[in-house]
């Protein structure tokens, strides 16, 4: 009996550690071994970054860190971090241009990038390697933009004070400076005014991929005709200039910087049936960051 048992046991254990250093075993009885993965690998990481601020990078994995032999962060395909597993110090930083890691926020999880300036800007990755078995996989690259964001709220200025129907009220929207440019959306009554009616005139010179090497402001002029439907039921024409970096985004996105300025119209015809649209100057909506 007590041969048996023992027995028993070795087989067991041998199967345990047989098994475990080379492959996942799916079926500890029937051996079907599966291939090395790493289920989940993301990177996590902002895609604008303020000048002079940090942004903190995550490797998102579901290696567990008895597995986890290294994790590597690529700046352009260039290393700037690395953590071994055991090794003393586990953590090596490399110089980047224009950041600086930040010790105290870096480890196996995430790197933070401080005291950011433009040529951080660029593509990063992390590379995930396990120990159990050998492997090791690198996340898709994103890219990180370092801004510089306006100071103030746009401007808008018309080409006339007061409109009547069939005219074409002529309006520019010019942005504070930022760097890259900032974009500019045009809303009438708080609806997106469509392309064919406005014009940009950009001040910022094209460098490279887009970046531009000096803060500049951007204008983009409106040009509408007068209706009685600008007018609307109250009388009330709203012309709002939204300055972003990026451009428009959909409702999930966010803006890395956004202002703007809104101008109201009154119309007299409900005074006396009569235009001419009035601009009143609207002191600038409060917009959040
Ligand atoms: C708008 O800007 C353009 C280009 O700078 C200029 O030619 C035009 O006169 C401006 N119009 C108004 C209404 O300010």
């Amino acid at each position: 009996m007590h041969t048996i048992l023992m027995f028993l046991v070795l087989f067991f254990h041998f199967h345990i550690f047989k098994a475990h250093p080379n492959c996942f075993c799916v079926h500890a009885i029937t051996h079907v071994c599966s291939l090395a993965t790493i289920d989940r690998l993301e990177l996590v990481m902002p895609k604008y970054a303020i000048k002079g601020g940090d942004a903190t990078l995550k490797c998102d994995h579901s290696v567990p860190l008895e597995q986890l032999h290294k994790v590597e962060w690529k700046k352009a395909g260039v290393k700037i971090f690395q953590y071994v597993k055991g090794r003393t110090p586990p953590f090596r930083y490399f110089p980047t241009a224009g950041a600086e890691l930040n010790k105290e926020h870096s480890s196996e999880k995430q790197i933070q990038l401080s005291k950011l300036d433009f040529p951080a800007s660029g593509s990063y990755s992390c590379i995930v390697s396990m120990e159990t078995p050998i492997f090791s996989k690198e996340t898709e690259s994103h890219e990180l933009t370092v801004i510089e964001p306006q100071d103030s709220d746009p401007i808008i200025t018309f080409n006339k004070d007061t409109y009547e129907i069939g005219e074409i009220l002529e309006a520019n929207c010019t942005t504070s400076p930022a760097r890259p440019p900032p974009h500019v959306t045009w809303l009438i009554n708080n609806e997106r005014v469509d392309d064919s009616l406005t014009k940009p005139f950009s001040n910022g010179r094209l460098h490279g991929h887009g970046y531009f090497e000096r803060k500049s402001s951007s204008t983009t002029q409106l040009s509408v005709e007068v209706s009685e439907l600008h007018g609307g039921e109250d009388g009330v024409l709203r012309l709002t200039c939204m300055s972003t970096i990026p451009g428009y985004v959909s409702h999930n996105d966010k803006y890395a910087d956004i202002r703007q300025h809104s101008v109201i119209t009154i119309s007299q015809k409900n005074l006396n049936n009569i235009f001419p649209l009035k601009l009143h100057q609207h002191s600038p909506d409060k917009v959040c960051r």
